[in-house]
């Protein structure tokens, strides 16, 4: 790259070696440390998935055991934190309370140890653990419910919805969003966690890179399309609407919401597993309006798109937003959610940037005036 040459949004810039991720856009391929998505989301947990982020390998028995416990330790909240949700002005998104509850988490523990390399987050592990607790209660307050204390024979997806409901979920609801957990647990350098890395490579602390992430998360175009998925269902209406709603929106070159990604060109192997839980939740509940619904928007889509030689396929969130809904999680909670599982990922990052750390400082090519002379106040135009 020359002088004069930049890559805008740093788009094709490789800015660190990872070993925690790997994408195959072209075949549609998704690895958390060599191990395949589909293989992680048949055979493992959220819980598991985050120790093979953070300790670079599968656990042992022993080592799960210990690892989830001191998870389901540190699910819980302090009297402190359920005020800060108690009084977070209504007009705030819960994306603001996550970024304060964690800034706040970082006061309790100590100095020395938040600024050493490991940071201790491998062993408190509670920005990961509480987060999820901090949406489910988030959302009880607001439906003016008491706090429920989480239950330690319980995953971090089946303890999200017994947290959120007050009841325990069907085994396969609570298996099922703990696979949602999972499949957005980690996904390379995308803005958030590119952010969570620059943050990381100052030695600031893990709570201020993973407040960071949160924010760029929060942004449109980072999260938040699995909730417009559910809205462009309401826009649309029906199933006999579909047609006539894409002939408009493609002529007026509005972009499908969940179809479509930067990095893939062939199908989301996550959407893939995230279709199959849909139908399987909508088998369950004996209603499968929506699932139908999304398929025949995907196929009309889909032909249109190959018709005209641009072959489009779903992402994750073409179906994340369905299955989340019909689990009863309101829409805004989609993307708190979403911060919640890629807090593990992130940690990942921020360990492996601790590790052979190089601030980043990239340069901008500037384009502004040339040097010139300041002009005292009085002698400049008064416009
Ligand atoms: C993610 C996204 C920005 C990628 O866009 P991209 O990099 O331009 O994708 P491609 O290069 O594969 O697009 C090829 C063509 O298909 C079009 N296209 C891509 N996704 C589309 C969509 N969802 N709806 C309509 N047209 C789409 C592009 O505009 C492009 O058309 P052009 O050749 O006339 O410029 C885009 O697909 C999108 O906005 N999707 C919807 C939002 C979404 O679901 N985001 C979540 C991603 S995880």
């Amino acid at each position: 790259m020359t002088e004069t040459e930049y890559a805008r949004g740093l788009e094709g810039v490789i800015a660190a070696e990872s070993e925690i991720c790997q994408i195959d856009g072209a075949a549609g391929k998704l690895y958390y440390r060599g191990y395949s998505i589909e293989d992680l989301a048949q055979h493992s947990s959220f819980e598991e998935t985050t120790y093979l982020l953070l300790y670079e390998k599968l656990p042992s028995e022993p080592e799960l055991k210990d690892f989830t416990q001191r998870m389901r330790q540190s699910r819980d909240l302090s009297p402190v934190i359920l005020n800060m949700i108690r009084d977070f002005p209504p007009a705030g998104s819960p994306m603001e309370l996550l970024q304060s509850v964690i800034s706040y988490l970082s006061s309790s523990v100590e100095h020395r140890i938040r600024h050493s390399a490991d940071c201790n987050c491998r062993r408190t592990l509670h920005q990961v653990a509480q987060m999820s607790t901090v949406i489910a209660t988030y959302q009880r307050f607001k439906e003016d419910k008491d706090y429920v204390e989480s239950r330690p024979d319980l995953s971090q997806g089946a303890n999200f919805l017994y947290q959120l409901r007050g009841e325990e979920p069907p085994a396969e609801e609570g298996r099922i969003l703990d696979t949602c957990l999972l499949l957005h647990a980690e996904h390379g350098f995308n803005a958030s966690t590119f952010t969570a890395r620059v943050v990381a490579s100052t030695y600031s602390t893990c709570y201020c890179s993973i407040s960071a992430a949160i924010g760029a998360l929060a942004g449109f175009l980072h999260g938040g399309a699995n909730e417009r998925v559910m809205n462009t269902v309401d826009e649309i209406g029906t199933k006999e609407n579909i047609e006539s709603w894409l002939d408009k929106a493609l002529d007026e070159h509005r972009k499908v919401m969940g179809m479509g990604h930067r990095v893939y060109k062939a199908k989301d192997p996550r959407a893939t597993v995230m279709e199959g839980m849909l139908e399987e939740l909508s088998q369950k509940k004996g209603d499968r309006r929506l699932y139908e619904f999304l398929k025949h928007l995907e196929g009309s889509f889909r032909a249109r798109m190959e018709q005209k030689g641009k072959p489009i396929y779903p992402n994750v969130d073409f179906f994340s937003g369905a299955v989340y809904t019909m689990l009863g999680i309101p829409r805004y909670l989609f993307t708190p959610l979403f911060a919640a599982a890629r807090s593990s990922g992130w940690l990942a990052h921020i360990l492996e940037q601790r590790k052979d750390n190089r601030i980043f400082r990239p340069k901008a090519l500037f384009a502004g005036p040339t040097p010139r002379p300041y002009v005292p106040i009085e002698k400049r135009p008064s416009s």
